[in-house]
């Protein structure tokens, strides 16, 4: 095996680069998505893609929270979901619910998403790394969380003060899972609090074989509401180009035309943007090609997104308080609303109200309705119940049905997800590409019920 120092190519410029593995990609000229716990499931990156994001970072996800998930193809819309078993604390319940810790979208999201990690152990983060290696772009370790959580278990910003481990957790990973795997490892740090202390951190992080370095300008005691300071950025990038390592700039970028702007003034190779895109994900979009989107086209967008994702909707309504501006009626119309469904009908969101009401039967909303407006949840009910006898009449009739052959196992409720094994490290095709073939993107506006049968054999 090469060394790093042999491996690493230089241009005819002689600038080095450490090779972009040819199942990962390459930060440079991007304008990103940043991790967000929360704000960056799956609908959000989807937004995110949808307005011109050129890659998205999923949220923080901890080592251990992985290591032992099982992954599944939602057979419904395709999606790759890891998921695992509550531990109830010891107690063993007849059915407990496996709740999804991680979900991607093969098709929307190839050669776009880089995962994120919180570790602070080199053998936890590869063991957790190879769980969604093959179906990921890139792994990214987090050293810039300043949260009790995170720090604590001496993960994210708590990495800033432990560089010996935090170089021994990258240069793992970039061995045992980005050489077989093929993809890129990176980092995203935050300044310190001395340009010197930035350098010496900087210095030693871009020799591990790390492909990109992201810098939050925001020291580890900042608050988010406090200005970020630029004033190392161009320190960080140079020692980042001398190396080889991309350098994408975070930190107070609003928009794509911002981002550009930035990345020319401080010399950087791309942008990171988190709470701009979290409150409109069109900033994505540029100037040119049109700009900020109104807020209800923006939030129809993510309804829709969240609907073929089957996204939990605690998160969907976390992220409509956001997207919807507080002073505006739909602002508490939302958060008053308990299903998708209902939040369709409230928003006049009049052609996702047939998939919401399939989907609030997957996700055991309905009841929920019921509890809180009994005209309405009868309504919901006998659509429901329209929808099924529809399916069955179809059914019957055979003919030119799109709908799986067996019974609708969603809308039964008898486990409509089929298990798959772990990719393994593959000089074959990305395992991305082989479920690609066999899922499909779905209509929200067609009942969830009756994706095609190929994505119900994507396993
Ligand atoms: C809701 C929220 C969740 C975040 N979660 C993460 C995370 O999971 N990992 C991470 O590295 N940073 C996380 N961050 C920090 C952002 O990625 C980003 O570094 C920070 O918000 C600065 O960028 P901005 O000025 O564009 O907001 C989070 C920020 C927000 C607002």
């Amino acid at each position: 095996m090469s060394t790093l120092a042999e491996s690493i190519s230089t241009t005819p410029a002689q600038v080095p680069r450490v090779p972009i593995p040819p199942k990962g990609v390459d930060y440079r000229g991007k304008i990103v998505l940043a991790p967000m716990v929360r704000s960056g499931e799956l609908p959000s990156r989807l937004l995110a893609l949808h307005y011109g994001a050129d890659l998205v970072w999923g949220p923080e996800t901890i080592d251990r929270s992985l290591i032992g998930a099982e992954r599944r193809v939602n057979p419904r819309n395709g999606t790759i979901e890891f998921t695992r078993l509550p531990s109830n604390g010891g107690r063993v319940e007849k059915a407990a619910k496996a709740s999804v810790i991680y979900r991607l979208d093969p098709v929307r999201e190839k050669g776009k998403l880089i995962f994120q990690m919180g570790t602070a152990n080199p053998d936890l983060a590869v063991q957790a790394a190879k769980v969604v290696a093959g179906d990921v772009w890139g792994i990214d370790v987090n050293s810039g969380c300043p949260k009790p959580f995170s720090t604590s278990g001496g993960m994210g910003a708590a990495l800033l003060r432990t560089p010996d481990k935090l170089v021994s957790i990258l240069e793992t990973l970039v061995r045992e899972v980005g050489e077989p795997y093929q993809i890129g490892i990176s980092v995203k740090i935050r300044i310190l609090e001395t340009p010197e202390l930035t350098e010496a951190l900087v210095t030693r992080l871009v020799r591990t074989g790390i492909t990109g370095l992201t810098v939050h300008c925001r020291t580890t005691p900042m608050r988010p509401r406090e200005r970020a300071i630029r004033d190392q950025l161009r320190m960080v990038s140079d020692i980042c180009h001398k190396a080889g390592v991309a350098c994408l700039m975070n930190g107070d970028v609003t928009s794509r035309d911002n981002g550009l702007k930035l990345m020319e003034e401080y010399g950087v190779d791309g942008a990171m943007i988190a709470v701009s895109a979290e409150a409109n994900s069109s900033c994505f979009r540029s100037e040119a090609d049109g700009g900020l989107d109104p807020w209800r086209d923006v939030v129809y967008q993510y309804l829709k997104f969240c609907i073929e994702s089957e996204n939990r909707y605690g998160n969907t309504k976390y992220l409509l308080n956001m997207l919807i501006p507080g002073k505006v009626k739909e602002f508490k119309d939302a958060k008053l609303s308990k299903t998708y469904s209902d939040v369709c009908r409230r928003l006049k969101f009049d052609d996702l109200v047939p998939a919401a009401i399939q989907l609030d039967e997957i996700l055991d909303l309905t009841h929920k309705q019921e509890l809180g407006d009994g005209e309405q949840s009868q309504t919901v009910s006998k659509a429901v119940q329209n929808a099924k006898e529809n399916n069955e009449s179809a059914r019957a009739a055979g003919g030119g049905s799109t709908r799986p052959a067996k019974s609708n196992s969603s809308m039964n409720n008898v486990g409509p997800i089929r298990t798959s094994s772990i990719p393994q490290p593959a000089k074959a095709a990305h395992p991305a590409s082989v479920s690609e073939q066999a899922t499909t993107t779905v209509d929200p506006t067609v009942p969830a019920a009756e994706v095609s049968q190929q994505s119900s054999v994507a396993v």
